[in-house]
């Protein structure tokens, strides 16, 4: 049940949606929050299986809908998110998305920005280039979203150390671990900042 006092939360992905469904067991039971809907852009992701399986409201588009500001733009805008979370979305948002909602879409990049970011830095790529270039440790970063990929104000980091052994897999598993174990409390920390 929609709380009347309750904080939307909408979420974006473009894969698996495992950081989805951790933010959404995160804040189940949690009636101060309400997620208002997934929105995907890839029929054939894994988050489409798990919205099924959770029962969340899915909106599924293409890029003529998310370019278009009368179009998704306005169907976000009457759902009246306090939060929007990229979590695993690989688009870049439209200028008039952002300038809709100023201060209000947050990214994770798994990752230490500004590192391996920017156009085609994501998921397995990153920890690929990261293994690559021989680097002792790698991490998460949480940030705002502006026009330029990768480049909004950075509002987490967290690290973790790099043997010089790991596949870009065991990267992986080392990142998805801090995105499972930080990205809840960050966006609870954003939607409640009275509590922090
Ligand atoms: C996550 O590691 C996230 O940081 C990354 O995609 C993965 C999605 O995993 N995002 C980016 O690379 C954005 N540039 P998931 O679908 O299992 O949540």
């Amino acid at each position: 049940m929609r709380q009347k006092t309750a904080k939307n939360l909408i979420l974006f992905a473009s894969g698996s949606g495992s950081n989805v469904e951790n933010i959404v067991r995160y804040f189940q039971a949690d009636s101060r929050v309400c997620i208002r809907g997934v929105f995907c852009n890839n029929p054939k992701a894994g988050v489409i299986e798990r919205c099924q399986r959770l029962g969340l409201p899915l909106y599924c588009f293409n890029r003529v809908a998310f370019e278009d500001p009368d179009g998704l733009r306005l169907l976000l805008l009457s759902l009246k998110p306090d939060l929007l979370v990229l979590a695993g979305f690989l688009w870049k948002v439209p200028e008039h998305v952002v300038a809709t909602f100023p201060g209000q879409i947050i990214n994770i990049h798994p990752a230490l920005l500004p590192g391996y970011g920017g156009k085609g830095m994501y998921g397995m790529r990153v920890h690929q280039a990261v293994v690559a270039a021989g680097e002792k440790e790698s991490g998460i970063t949480i940030h705002y979203v502006n026009e330029a990929y990768d480049e909004g104000a950075v509002i987490f980091q967290a690290r973790v150390a790099l043997e010089g052994t790991e596949s870009p897999e065991d990267v992986a598993a080392m990142i998805h671990a801090l995105e499972y174990e930080h990205f809840p409390p960050v966006i609870a920390s954003l939607l409640f900042p009275e509590n922090g």
